[in-house]
C-alpha cells in the first residue's frame, strides 16, 4: 500500500486538510468562515466497501469498477441486533424535534425533516430512515441524519456510542446546542466518514478523533471556533498514513 499523502493547510478561520492517493481529484472547498474541514482519502479506501459507501458522495465519481451485484445478495439480510436498536431508540429519545432547516439543507437540496419520526419498535431497525446495515452481518453501519430538527446533547454515555460497527456517521446541519464533542468518538474504530457540519459543537475537537486510523472525510466545519491541538493533527495525520 503506498500512501501518497497530500496534506493541505490552510488556517483562515481554520485548517483544510486534503490528503489523497494519485488518481483521485480533491476539489476544493470553500473555507470561509469553516472552522475545521478535513478530508482525507487514502488508497485503501478505494477498495470494496469505500465504493459502496462512498461513491455517491464526492470523490471516486470517475473510477469506479462495475460490481456484481449478484455476489453480494444474501439469500436472507439479517435482522437489526436488539442492542442496537435499543440504543438507537435511546439515542432517538435524547433528542427534541426543532425545526431548524437550516439554509445549508436547502442549499445542497438535502431533504429536511425529522427522519427519526418513523423510527418505530418492533419493526426492523435496518429499515428505518436514515439507518444502513451491513447486508451479511445486520450490524449497524451507517446513521445519516443530515438535516433531521434534532435539538439537545450529546453526552459522553450518548447511546450513540453503542453502535460500534458504524462507518458513516452523519448528522450534519443538527442542533446540538453547543456539545462538547466528546472522546468517545474515538470509540468507532471502523469509522471511514464523520460528518458534524453544521450541527452546533463547540469547544476543543478531543486528542482522542486521532484514533480513527480508518477515517476517509471528517468535516467539522460550521460549528463554533474549535480548537485542534497540533498533536491531534500530527497523530491523526500519522495514523491515517501507517499501513
Ligand atoms: C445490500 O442490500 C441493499 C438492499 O437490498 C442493496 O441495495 C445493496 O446493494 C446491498 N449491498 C451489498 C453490498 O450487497
Ligand atoms: C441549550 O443550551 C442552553 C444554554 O446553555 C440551555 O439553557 C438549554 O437548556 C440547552 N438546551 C438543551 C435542550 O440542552
Ligand atoms: C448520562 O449521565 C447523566 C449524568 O451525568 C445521567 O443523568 C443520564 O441519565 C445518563 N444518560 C444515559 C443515556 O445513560
Ligand atoms: C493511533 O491510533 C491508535 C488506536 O487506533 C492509538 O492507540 C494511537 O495513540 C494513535 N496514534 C497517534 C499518534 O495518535
Ligand atoms: C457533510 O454533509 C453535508 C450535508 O449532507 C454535505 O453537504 C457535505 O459535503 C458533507 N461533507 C463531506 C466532507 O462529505
Amino acid at each position: 500500500m503506498d500512501p501518497s499523502v497530500y496534506v493541505l493547510l490552510n488556517n483562515h478561520f481554520g485548517i483544510l486538510i486534503a490528503l489523497r492517493d494519485s488518481g483521485l481529484t480533491w476539489q476544493p472547498i470553500s473555507i470561509l468562515h469553516v472552522s475545521l474541514l478535513i478530508t482525507i482519502i487514502t488508497n485503501m479506501s478505494c477498495l470494496l466497501i469505500f465504493y459502496q459507501l462512498l461513491c455517491l458522495l464526492l470523490f471516486c465519481l470517475s473510477s469506479q469498477p462495475t460490481l456484481s451485484s449478484s455476489s453480494f445478495a444474501p439469500s436472507a439480510t439479517p435482522l437489526c441486533s436488539h442492542n442496537e436498536a435499543s440504543a438507537l431508540m435511546k439515542f432517538k429519545s435524547s433528542f427534541s424535534i426543532k425545526q431548524t432547516a437550516p439554509g445549508e439543507c436547502k442549499d445542497t437540496s438535502t431533504p429536511s425533516y425529522p427522519k427519526t419520526d418513523s423510527w418505530k419498535e418492533g419493526i426492523d431497525c435496518c429499515s428505518w430512515d436514515g439507518v444502513t446495515c451491513d447486508n451479511k452481518t445486520g450490524q449497524v453501519i451507517g446513521l445519516d441524519l443530515c438535516c433531521s430538527w434534532l435539538y439537545g446533547v450529546i453526552p459522553s454515555n450518548s447511546s450513540l456510542f453503542h453502535l460500534p460497527h458504524l462507518q458513516n456517521l452523519n448528522l450534519a446541519y443538527n442542533d446540538f446546542n453547543g456539545s462538547k464533542m466528546s472522546s468517545e468518538f474515538a470509540q468507532f474504530t471502523s469509522l471511514m466518514q464523520l460528518n458534524l457540519t453544521g450541527s452546533v459543537f463547540a469547544g476543543q475537537i478531543p486528542l482522542q478523533i486521532s484514533h480513527l486510523s480508518k477515517l476517509v472525510s471528517l468535516d467539522l466545519s460550521w460549528n463554533y471556533p474549535q480548537a485542534l491541538d497540533e498533536r491531534t493533527l500530527a497523530g491523526l495525520v500519522q495514523n491515517l498514513t501507517e499501513e
